[in-house]
């Protein structure tokens, strides 16, 4: 990244009005007593200079400067900072507005290295982010004689004065959905008519390891497979163990075929797969009938011929693909009795309250009791502050579901693997790359107690 200017006149335009001038510069100076009283209507915590994008809490954690690597103290500086960050938070301020050189208030935190103020950020945004869902998820309850109309406005005000204790005002709002967006699925799509096609009915290709949808989204790329072999080593014992020969193995989105590439050569008991894109299931089809034309392309091994494989008498539908959308096929799953050892979870194009519906709804009725639940955890991994803030939010919710989760780090190294630049190496052909970060943080999930 290109030197940033930090300096206090490089931060407040000349045209930045003067009233948003009054507050950036307390929030700068760290002067509550200043700040509060201009803190005195909806919005003004997040207000932000029209042509730096600057918002006061940027302003009140740039002002603090680099903190030396070895400087681990909590100084007095850093005190007042913090509660000038408390106040505007209180205040409305808004966890993850991008300025004009796009970071948030926690990515200047952590260019700076002021790790105490990085975490407040991380605290800040897992509280928004978990309290946007439970307004996400309201549900009306029935009106008992009184008046809708009015009982419609009550709870639309009710839930803007929530949202704007919280900062996510409208436009905030809408920001904050669009990262939310991001943090699920591996890339969220650019507004253009491809990207208006709903997943599953958008065309895909497969090219050099990368499967990619019509708007040039990476839906799955070869560089993850280091990634799926510790997913796999996670839930069913390390490579060159026994064989699962016991272990029953359900695996959601099929994608380049590479976590059930890797079950399969376990030899579990039952191995079950989910997928929902009939270009992905016509790839099995026809890859599997013509296995030398395929070339390494894992949906090869995956056709009639594997599902007949695990067929014995008292194991029927052994290795099964099932066809369509999870949210179809988990209900059957359910009703026939299935339960499993492992399951695993990476789908695309779907937001997070999906995945946290999947592990909240299903895993209890799916997963053995000393069973292992995995996902790949792509949250937010565009930037390094959403990451934290979502492996809080999912550490939260998996908990709300009676599930533990301990975390492994696994080494992305960027460069080796061509990640590091956008639109070149392996991100070349994608619109944006979904991963910047140099440790993987991979969920191992098991039941409470
Ligand atoms: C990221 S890829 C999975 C990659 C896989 N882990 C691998 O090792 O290659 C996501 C897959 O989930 C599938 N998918 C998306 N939404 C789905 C849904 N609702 N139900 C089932 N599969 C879905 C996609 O079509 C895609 O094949």
């Amino acid at each position: 990244m290109a030197d940033l200017d930090d300096s206090l006149d490089a931060r407040i335009s000349f045209g930045c009005p003067v009233g948003v001038q009054a507050i950036l510069r307390a929030a700068w100076r760290h002067d509550v007593a200043a700040l509060k009283p201009l803190l005195d209507a909806p919005g003004k915590a997040s207000c932000r200079d029209p042509e730096t994008g600057e918002t006061p809490l940027h302003a009140a954690i740039r002002s603090m400067g680099p903190k030396a690597e070895d400087d681990d103290g909590n100084s007095e500086a850093e005190k007042t900072a913090m509660k000038t960050i408390e106040n505007l938070l209180f205040g409305g301020a808004i966890w993850n507005d991008v300025d004009a050189n796009n970071e948030t208030p926690g990515c200047v935190a952590w260019r700076l290295n002021q790790k105490g103020l990085y975490d407040e950020m991380v605290r800040a945004g897992a509280r928004a982010e978990m309290l946007f869902a439970i307004l996400d998820g309201y549900e009306e309850l029935e009106s008992d004689g009184e008046d809708e109309d009015d009982e419609d406005e009550e709870m639309a005000e009710a839930e803007a004065e929530a949202e704007e204790t919280n900062g996510h005002e409208a436009e905030a709002e809408a920001e904050a959905e669009a990262e939310a967006e991001e943090t699920t699925a591996e890339a969220p799509a650019e507004p253009t008519d491809a990207a208006e096609t709903p997943y599953l009915e958008s065309h895909l290709t497969l090219n050099d390891g990368k499967l990619v949808d019509a708007a040039g989204n990476g839906v799955m790329m070869d560089w993850e497979t280091d990634i799926m072999r510790r997913s796999v080593e996670a839930m069913l014992g390390p490579a060159g163990s026994t064989p699962a020969k016991e272990k029953r193995v359900l695996n959601i989105g099929f994608g380049l075929g590479i976590i059930d590439s890797m079950i399969a050569a376990r030899q579990p008991l039952r191995h079950h797969i989910i997928e929902a894109h009939p270009e992905v299931l016509a790839r099995i089809d026809s890859a599997s009938k013509n296995p030398e034309a395929a070339g390494d392309d894992h949906a090869a091994e995956f056709g009639e011929e594997w599902e007949a494989s695990g067929e014995t008498e008292n194991n029927e539908g052994a290795y099964k693909v099932h066809r369509g959308r999870w949210q179809d096929i988990c209900p059957k799953l359910l009703a026939d009795g299935e339960l499993y050892d492992a399951i695993y979870f990476d789908t695309f194009g779907e937001d997070y309250s999906e995945l946290r519906r999947f592990f909240t709804d299903y895993i209890p009725g799916l997963l053995d009791d000393s069973g292992v639940f995995g996902f790949f955890n792509g949250l937010g991994a565009d930037r390094r502050v959403c990451y934290d803030v979502y492996t809080r939010v999912v550490e939260m919710h998996l908990s709300e579901a009676g599930l533990d989760v301990a975390w492994q780090d696994v080494e992305v190294p960027l460069a080796k693997d061509g990640l590091d630049t956008a639109g070149a190496g392996a991100w070349e052909g994608i619109l944006r790359p979904y991963w910047t970060l140099d440790t993987y943080r991979l969920p191992v999930c098991t039941f409470m107690g």
